[in-house]
């Protein structure tokens, strides 16, 4: 585990015969929130560690991207340890989620919404999640400027721990159809993430982005 960024935690496997990170974040702000929950097994693993930072301050929110098993596979080991915690994600992911017997909170929401609690404001946006086509989340904690990417800006190799500087507008630019195949869906996204200036992207996957740009 790692505070990549003033207060963001990232939990991180590595998988070296596909050289590939995945990572989950928790955001220890006051509520406190996990970004994606990994796999059942990451989410057994990291568990003591969360329970180490948060003390006992409970585990509020999960931002669930989209369904896949690495965004919301662990959802069950939390919701066991956090009984009150409460699901963010789009429409589809909380229509699969009753559908595996997830009987906890859920806030389902779409494009534009603002959640707004205590230290947290969390900007939402749809994301086509590429090749499942789904309707999924991004997610922008405006107070702190961190943007939850999942896929979005995805990269290979054995990237724990590690954070580069780069343009904002130069990471939105290079999202490619490989990301979201549709030419329309793309650019529209591409579109709302241009008038947004992150401070730190946490990646899914790869190492993360201190942007260049920002105005924090
Ligand atoms: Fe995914
Ligand atoms: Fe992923």
């Amino acid at each position: 585990m790692t505070e990549i960024t003033k207060n963001l935690y990232q939990f991180s496997i590595y998988i070296p015969p596909i050289d590939f990170t995945i990572h989950q974040y928790l955001y220890a702000s006051e509520p406190s929130i996990l970004f994606a929950a990994g796999t059942v097994q990451q989410a057994k693993q990291i568990l003591p560690e969360i329970k180490e930072i948060l003390g006992d301050r409970e585990l509020k929110y999960i931002f669930v991207s989209h369904m896949e098993s690495d965004e919301a596979g662990g959802i069950p080991v939390f919701k066991k340890e956090y009984p009150g915690l409460t699901v963010i994600c789009g429409d589809l992911a909380a229509r699969e989620l009753s559908g595996y017997g997830y009987e906890g909170n859920i806030i389902a929401e779409c494009d534009g919404e603002l959640i707004e609690d205590g230290e947290l404001r969390l900007r939402l946006f749809d994301y086509p999640a590429e090749v499942h086509n789904q309707n999924g989340l991004l997610c922008l904690e405006e107070n702190s400027g961190i943007f939850y990417s999942a896929d979005l800006m995805l990269r290979y190799g054995n990237e724990v721990g590690n954070t580069i500087r780069s343009d904002w507008h130069d990471e939105v630019n290079s999202i490619t159809a490989e990301r979201i195949k549709d030419d329309k869906q793309r650019k529209e996204l591409q579109c709302s993430l241009h008038q947004i200036d992150p401070r730190f992207v946490a990646v899914g996957h790869g190492y993360c982005i201190e942007c260049e740009c920002d105005t924090f």
